[in-house]
């Protein structure tokens, strides 16, 4: 399955290896023509339902911060995976995640790497720091180091009493970031759902402690409907709480969402109650007060926080695993065939609607560019005119496309044009004058 959708991505322009021509670069990825609209359209589902609404601002930070940042949050000293070398072929591993690895040498295809550990092949576990390192100015000095940010979150902590008095917002409230975040992952693996550089999707909401919990309850169902929302099977999302021993040391409490991926479950979205240890420890290392005076109660405290956040990559591959489907369609001569088909959300499909002349001749081409020059300001559309009809429904279901349009010899007659819908391939006539109105009302989109 995962192979299929991988070569689909390529086939159909959502993503690329990163470098490709050059061997690619392990870990990165490239999002082509359908893929950047897809990301696009996930990203502005997230803006749209995150800072749409009076109790949440958005910023964007710089991806290079102060180093004491990462002093502050415990990166430079905790964010590190525990690293094995296979001392024959030289493959690396993460030592907790062995019994998932295979091992790295070609002659030996298939070979658990258990079975190297238990031979004797592993050097010590080492700890290995998952910040990549650069330099600020002309200086490869200690000095000048700084971080690709390993996640937005820091950037929203550190501008918390900037957002907070120049929006006049009070506790409870939020700051929502969308932005790339980087890690030197020791493994990536499964296409998109452990890369090196990939995008977060950030919200950190300030509420006065002992509301906290209460926060924390609602934004894990909040975020859960967000997915659902956006037409992701509910029984292939689920939570999964951190144990108690397991909780990260500022923790109180934490869910992930996890989405039932072809390889098994894994995280989408992380949502955290993080005290505030964020708040002390930026207070603690800058000198300066993160404290919220409240005027009204004459009180000071400092904000917990609780923290949603979602991958933008994973979860694109999440909707893209969750929209693919082989199916049976039938065809024009009563047969039937094999359908690739992506049942996108509409709101996320890269391109709304498909326009087709049935033939090309009888003025049908014109009308058609007329149709598209039309709806073009208004929608991401795409004229098509070569091959069966049939066969431009095939590719349009394989991108996505949730309405194609045909203008055949009916509509010489009374401007009207089949809009053909992509789930239940049911066909309909719709007047070509009314084609904004209809779609703008089956897309949702706002006007
Ligand atoms: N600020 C908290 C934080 O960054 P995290 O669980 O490390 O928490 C949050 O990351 C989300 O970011 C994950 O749920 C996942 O969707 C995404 N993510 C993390 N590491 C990733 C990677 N290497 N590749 C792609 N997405 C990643």
């Amino acid at each position: 399955m995962m192979e299929k959708i991988v070569s689909l991505s390529k086939r159909r322009g959502f993503v690329f290896q990163s470098s490709e021509i050059y061997g690619g670069l392990n870990g990165c990825w490239d999002y082509g023509p359908h893929g950047v609209e897809l990301l696009r359209n996930i990203k502005e589902e997230w803006w749209r339902a995150m800072t749409y609404r009076e109790d949440i601002e958005g910023i964007d930070a710089a991806i290079l911060m102060h180093p004491r940042v990462w002093e502050a949050s415990g990166h430079v000293e905790n964010f590190t995976d525990p690293m094995v070398d296979c001392k024959e072929c030289k493959a690396r591993f993460r030592a907790d995640q062995i019994e998932d690895s295979a091992c790295g040498n070609p002659a030996y295809k298939g070979r658990k790497a258990a079975k190297c550990q238990a031979e004797g092949k592993f050097t010590e576990a080492r700890q290995f720091n998952l910040m990549f390192k650069t330099f600020v100015g002309p200086m490869e000095d200690s000095s000048a180091v700084v971080y690709l940010r390993p996640e937005t979150a820091q950037g929203i902590f550190v501008n918390f009493l900037n957002v907070q008095s120049s929006s006049r917002q009070r506790p409870p409230f939020g700051i929502a970031q969308i932005g790339k975040a980087f890690r030197n992952e020791i493994n990536t693996k499964n296409f998109l759902f452990r890369t090196r550089e990939f995008e977060q999707m950030e919200m950190q909401f300030f509420v006065k402690p002992g509301t906290d919990m209460e926060w924390f309850e609602y934004w894990k169902q909040e975020r859960m409907r967000w997915f659902t929302s956006l037409g992701m099977r509910a029984d292939r999302l689920h939570y999964h709480e951190h144990e108690p021993d397991k909780l990260a040391h500022y923790a109180r409490a934490a869910f992930d969402i996890e989405y039932l991926f072809p390889f098994g479950w894994g995280e989408i979205e992380g949502i955290h109650n993080r005290t505030d240890f964020d708040l002390s420890r930026h207070e603690q290392f800058s000198g300066k007060t993160q404290k919220f005076f409240d005027e009204q109660a004459k009180e000071k405290y400092t904000p917990y926080i609780i923290e949603t956040s979602a991958g933008a990559s994973r979860s694109f591959m999440a909707f893209l695993v969750d929209a693919y489907t082989e199916e049976e369609a039938p065809t024009a001569d009563g047969k039937s065939e094999q359908r690739v088909v992506l049942r996108l959300h509409p709101r996320l499909a890269p391109i709304k609607a498909a326009i087709f002349p049935l033939v090309n001749r009888d003025g049908m081409p014109e009308i058609s560019r007329n149709i598209e020059t039309a709806l073009r300001p208004h929608f991401r559309v795409f004229f098509d005119d070569s091959g069966a009809v049939g066969r431009r429904y095939r590719r349009q279901d394989e991108a996505g496309t949730p309405f194609c349009i045909t203008v055949d010899s009916q509509t010489l007659q009374d401007q009207t044009v089949t809009v053909r819908e992509r789930d239940s391939m049911k066909q309909v006539r719709v007047a070509a004058g009314a084609l904004i109105a209809y779609l703008r009302e089956r897309l949702s989109v706002a006007p």
